[in-house]
């Protein structure tokens, strides 16, 4: 049992049951992924997103995913993405969330929701898509850029202030990664085929490999995670080298995010 996050976080007994990914339209859809965001994140009332502003999204060029178990209808994750503009005015996705049910988290339904997001910003000429995530998640890091071939070109301290009630977020800033998934790029076309960078990065950024675990055990450890990892992006970025890569530790070792020099390759 994971304590922090009051949920059991091991692999089920069972196979995943089977599902269909599929828009989510209705007023009973949006609510089903509000009670996810509950499971999964344990917001108070006052941080969730509630299903007004599902509808409200889905009226004005949003979309939402859900994975939906074929059997019962249960709502097993979801994916809900807004239309946005970048300061050049030039338009994007902008992925607000993505969540899977604890349960069933790691065996891929993260991956298959985000592969939904890319084929409608495809299908509508909309790229790139853009997210955040916390730089000390390393199973988020691994799946955005290992997985997914998602860049890193931004760092934003405290995105959220310190205000968040969700047990995820708890006692350390919100310091987030800005992920630009160039959906058309080659990058991308290789991450998806399993295919990485094979040229030596030339800085690193190091993490624990499960963050939650430390939180448990030591916050002040954590937070002076935090507050490494955070310089580090700051330099790298600085210097001009953006991250492109990810190795996850092994064997109890830390994991890495991989810089190389930034050459706008993945805007192709
Ligand atoms: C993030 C989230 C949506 C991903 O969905 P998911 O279904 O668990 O993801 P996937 O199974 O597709 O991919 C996760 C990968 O990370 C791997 N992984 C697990 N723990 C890891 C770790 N500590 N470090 C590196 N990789 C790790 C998994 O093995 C899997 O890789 P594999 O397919 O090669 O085995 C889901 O875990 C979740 O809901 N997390 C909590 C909420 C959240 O953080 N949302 C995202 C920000 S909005």
């Amino acid at each position: 049992m994971n304590s922090n996050l009051g949920y059991d976080t091991a692999y089920p007994e069972g196979p995943l049951p089977e599902y269909e990914i599929r828009l989510c339209e209705s007023v009973d859809d949006f609510a089903a992924c509000v009670d996810l965001q509950r499971t999964v994140w344990q917001f108070s009332e006052v941080d969730l997103t509630p299903v007004r502003s599902f509808v409200i999204t889905h009226h004005s060029g949003g979309f939402t995913y859900g994975a939906f178990s074929t059997e019962d209808e249960q709502l097993l994750g979801f994916s809900y993405a807004l239309p946005a503009f970048d300061d050049g005015n030039r338009p994007y996705i902008y992925s607000h969330m993505a969540a899977v049910l604890p349960e069933w988290q790691n065996v891929g339904l993260g991956m298959k929701l985000k592969l939904a997001q890319r084929d409608h910003a495809r299908m509508r000429n909309i790229t790139p898509i853009k997210w955040t995530f916390d730089p000390l998640q390393s199973r988020n890091a691994y799946l955005n850029i290992v997985k997914l071939g998602g860049v890193v070109r931004t760092y934003f301290p405290n995105y959220y202030g310190n205000r968040s009630t969700s047990a995820l977020h708890r006692g350390l800033d919100t310091d987030r990664l800005f992920i630009e998934w160039w959906v058309q790029s080659r990058h991308v076309a290789n991450a998806l085929n399993g295919v990485q960078r094979q040229d030596d990065p030339v800085a690193a950024v190091e993490i624990p490999y499960d963050i939650e675990a430390m939180k448990r055990r030591n916050m002040d450890a954590a937070r002076a995670w935090q507050l490494k990892a955070r310089a580090g992006f700051h330099k790298c970025l600085a210097d001009g080298l953006y991250c492109a890569g990810f190795e996850p530790g092994r064997d109890g070792g830390n994991s890495r995010y991989l810089f190389y020099p930034d050459e706008g390759i993945e805007m192709r």
